[in-house]
């Protein structure tokens, strides 16, 4: 049994893969060899050190995984090219497997003078592709196999020479013949010296890439290797995985038509003065950003925010409530769910001035009318999508909110308690439906506006039968 020597763990993973299953590219090998007898037998004549035995516990672990929840496995090739920023791969890997992707990495003759691919394979687990006439494949036709079981490929870094041979569908080594013959998104970062970024073929090259609907992803401006600044600096990592685990993101609310109102409200006392709150924008535009996510097309109706519009969105901006109202049942129609995260001033001034009010030394009063209530509106007309609203309370938050879901007449609410939540980058969120509360536990905004988008598509589901 190959695995019973004392070998470099790289090597380890090498015997392990020559034994793969004929009928498939897959490395079945890992049900085959890890049979329950081998690992007791392993373990009885402690052959392997711990860093192998952590080896196998992966390997095991994939094992269940593939073969319990294949259909739920998250997939995706990553694709290293030659630039000092594949360093950073390793780390893109790191990442993306710890968020449960399965990576499967494909790197070029240059990729592999940057950065091992035996460190790509012990981050990921799986065995690294480099050569295109690869005999491991049993049909020879590693440019097929490798990317059929892809969600995506993204080629990080991509590099400028990498981008001209996608653009021209140059297949001359692994990688961009998988690229040509893929039937899956292609997502490339770029990475090159700021000249090479700003050179006309480059550019020329990107709008087709473009044009053929590759997503391009970056780069950044800032240090480069080279020790010159500008353009072409791969974006970090974080970021990268970011935007994979958005993509990754279940398409919940595929072509929904979703109406959100974030933001304060401004009302205006005079030409220069008034009434607002303290409400930053942020939960609505995550929210906004979580439907995007979940394939839906949004309408954002914000309020004076700092914020960056998300992309993808329609943005309406608005400044006071009423402008805000007028905005709602404009956009009304063909609405199939309203979330109102937004702060909407309850008063606005009576008698508002258009000129500046002058200072006096006496008291002055100011009459404040009631707001309409946009949210109450859109739940009472005769035929109202899917209603969810928000509540900022600074007591008795249980009590408070789910009597304001009862009198507003709507599905969910989602309540959080003011100090927590107001201008802050992170919230806990409970949530009041027909069937009692959830509670979201303190979180990112994002990843509670991707809690409630998973909720509300769940009731939606149910309301819409
Ligand atoms: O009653 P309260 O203002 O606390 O209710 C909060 C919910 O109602 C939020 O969803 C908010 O967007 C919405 N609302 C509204 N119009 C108002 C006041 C609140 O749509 N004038």
């Amino acid at each position: 049994m190959v695995l019973l020597s004392k070998e470099s763990s790289n090597k380890y993973i090498t015997k392990i893969n020559t034994q793969h299953d004929s009928s498939t590219t897959e490395p079945v090998f890992k049900l085959k060899i890890f049979s329950n007898q081998n690992v007791i037998l392993l373990f009885k004549k402690k052959f392997i050190f711990r860093l192998k035995f952590c080896s196998l516990g992966r390997y095991l672990t994939k094992t269940a995984m593939t073969t319990s929840s294949s259909l739920h496995t998250k997939r995706l090739l990553l694709g290293i090219t030659g630039g000092i920023a594949a360093y950073k791969a390793a780390e893109v890997a790191r990442l993306l497997v710890k968020k449960d992707i399965d990576v499967q990495t494909v790197m070029t003759e240059s990729a592999c003078k940057f950065i091992g691919p035996a460190t790509l394979q012990a981050l990921t687990g799986n065995t690294v592709f480099t050569d295109l006439w690869d005999s491991r494949i049993n049909n020879n036709m590693a440019h097929i196999n490798i990317s059929r079981d892809a969600s995506a490929i993204l080629i990080s870094p991509a590099s400028a020479n990498f981008i001209a041979k996608l653009a021209n569908g140059f297949a001359d080594d692994l990688l961009s013949t998988l690229c040509l013959a893929r039937n899956c998104p292609l997502f490339i970062a770029p990475a090159m010296n700021r000249q090479m970024w700003e050179h006309p073929a480059t550019q020329r090259n990107l709008v087709t890439l473009q044009r053929d609907g590759v997503l391009i992803i970056g780069p950044a401006s800032g240090a480069q290797a080279c020790g010159e600044a500008g353009m072409g600096r791969m974006l970090e990592a974080q970021k990268l995985v970011e935007e994979m685990l958005i993509f990754f993101q279940p398409k919940l609310l595929q072509d929904k038509h979703i109406l959100i109102t974030a933001g304060p409200t401004y009302e205006a006392i005079d030409a220069v003065r008034g009434i607002t709150n303290l409400s930053s924008g942020k939960m609505g535009y995550a929210v906004a950003n979580a439907a995007l996510e979940a394939g839906a097309k949004v309408t954002l109706i914000s309020g004076p925010t700092f914020l960056e519009a998300p992309s993808g969105a329609t943005l309406i901006n608005v400044t006071s409530a009423q402008e805000m109202f007028s905005a709602v049942k404009k956009g009304l129609s063909g609405t199939d769910i309203f979330i109102s995260v937004a702060a909407v001033a309850d008063f606005l001034p009576a008698n508002n001035s258009n000129q500046k009010i002058k200072r006096t030394s006496s008291n002055i009063s100011l009459l404040l009318a009631p707001n309409p209530d946009i949210l109450e509106f859109v739940a009472k007309t005769p035929k109202p999508p899917f209603c969810v609203g928000f509540a900022a309370e600074t007591e008795n938050l249980e009590k408070n909110a789910e009597a304001k879901r009862r009198r507003k007449k709507i599905p969910l609410l989602a309540a959080n308690l003011v100090p927590n939540a107001i201008n802050s980058d992170k919230s806990e969120l409970i949530l009041f439906d027909d069937n009692g509360k959830h509670l979201l536990p303190e979180a990112p905004k994002i990843e509670q506006a991707r809690h409630l988008i998973k909720h509300v598509s769940l009731l939606y589901e149910k309301w819409n039968k």
